[in-house]
């Protein structure tokens, strides 16, 4: 009998040398000292031996028991280690392998439309100010001469952030706080920023968009200067050749005010369908500054006048590059600004 635990012995050592991962190594605890494995059938049988080899026999089993547990945890622990060894292999980051390159980026086109803008101003001798984007209803509306109640609000649709702040609706609230700061110097400063209006999103109105505004406050100014440096920007930045019509409007914080055209740049003035068959394009609200708007920036009308006009960004953009749908600009789909 103790011969027959020795061979089984040997066999258990060479088939656990043999088991190569743990589905083999559970088939081997299985087999050997399983409920049914052999050395526990060996030890139940202890009982069919003579009387006096029972103790000799028994504890031999056990201790062989204790041998093979033994071993088979120190295997179960080298396939272990095996095992993480390669898993660390295959997933080893091979730092000599090139990066995925980042292809260089470009300015969105609204931010190059602003530059050129900025550029054919800088050019006429008009600085940047820069003016928030939330404002009290006091500048956006009343310093620009519409106290509440005015009906002219309602040019406006608003989103309102309490009773006395609002998103501003326009660049024009700029004109009062720059006056503010500048007086008593005279003024040449474009505005340019963001304006929002509580208005159902369609192609051809955002509510999001840019204005760039601009105000000149001196001694002697007048509307040939404005119509002169609005046909300038015209024609440097639509091309040399463009028309400048200009017509009579109302705002409440320019008097007179008036509306400039272009002739259409896509028909040259024929009649088409971006121009709706008018031949000419609207490219900014304008005027003479109110008196009202000048005393509430410090200014004395009687002493000083000024002009100020507010063409939009997107729209300008549109017509040059031909863009039929303005929610394009902040879709975020690189196909579209890939393009430009
Ligand atoms: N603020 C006007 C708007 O958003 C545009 C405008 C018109 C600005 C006439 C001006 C101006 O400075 O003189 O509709």
């Amino acid at each position: 009998m103790l011969d027959q635990l020795e061979q089984v012995e040997q066999e258990a050592l060479a088939a656990l040398e043999a088991a190569e991962d743990s589905e083999a190594l559970k088939a081997w605890q299985k087999r050997y000292l399983g409920k049914k494995g052999t050395l526990t059938l060996m030890l139940r049988s202890v009982g069919d031996l003579p009387r006096e080899e029972r103790p000799v026999f028994g504890r031999a089993a056990n201790e062989l028991k204790t041998r093979l547990e033994e071993a088979h945890q120190i295997r179960a622990q080298a396939l272990h280690r095996a095992d993480l060894e390669q898993e660390l292999k295959r997933g080893a980051l091979d730092v000599t392998l090139p990066g995925r390159p980042i292809g260089p980026g470009h300015l969105h086109i609204t931010t190059q439309t602003l530059r050129q803008i900025y550029a054919i101003f800088a050019e006429m001798g008009f600085q940047i100010y820069e003016a928030p984007d939330v404002e009290t209803d006091e500048m956006n509306f009343g310093l620009l001469n519409m106290p509440p109640h005015h009906p002219a609000r309602d040019m406006w649709d608003t989103f309102w952030v309490s009773d006395e702040l609002l998103l501003r609706t326009h660049t024009s609230p700029g004109q009062i706080r720059v006056m503010r700061e500048r007086y008593p110097e005279p003024i040449r400063v474009i505005l340019p920023g963001k304006c929002y209006r509580y208005e159902q999103i369609t192609a051809r109105s955002e509510h999001q968009f840019y204005q760039v505004e601009g105000l000149a406050v001196g001694h002697g100014i007048t509307m040939t200067d404005l119509i002169g440096t609005l046909t300038e920007f015209t024609r440097r930045f639509y091309g040399p050749e463009r028309r400048v019509r200009i017509r009579g409007s109302y705002f409440p914080f320019t008097e007179p005010s008036i509306e400039v055209d272009m002739d259409c740049i896509l028909c040259g003035g024929e009649g088409c369908r971006v121009c709706k068959y008018s031949g000419w394009l609207e490219i900014a609200g304008a005027g003479m500054v109110h008196p009202v708007v000048l005393e509430n920036g410090g200014y004395d009308p009687d002493e000083w006048s000024g002009f100020a006009f507010g063409p939009g960004v997107e729209r300008p953009a549109m017509l040059k590059y031909s863009i039929d749908d303005i929610r394009m600009f902040y879709g975020n789909d690189l196909r579209f600004l890939r393009q430009f």
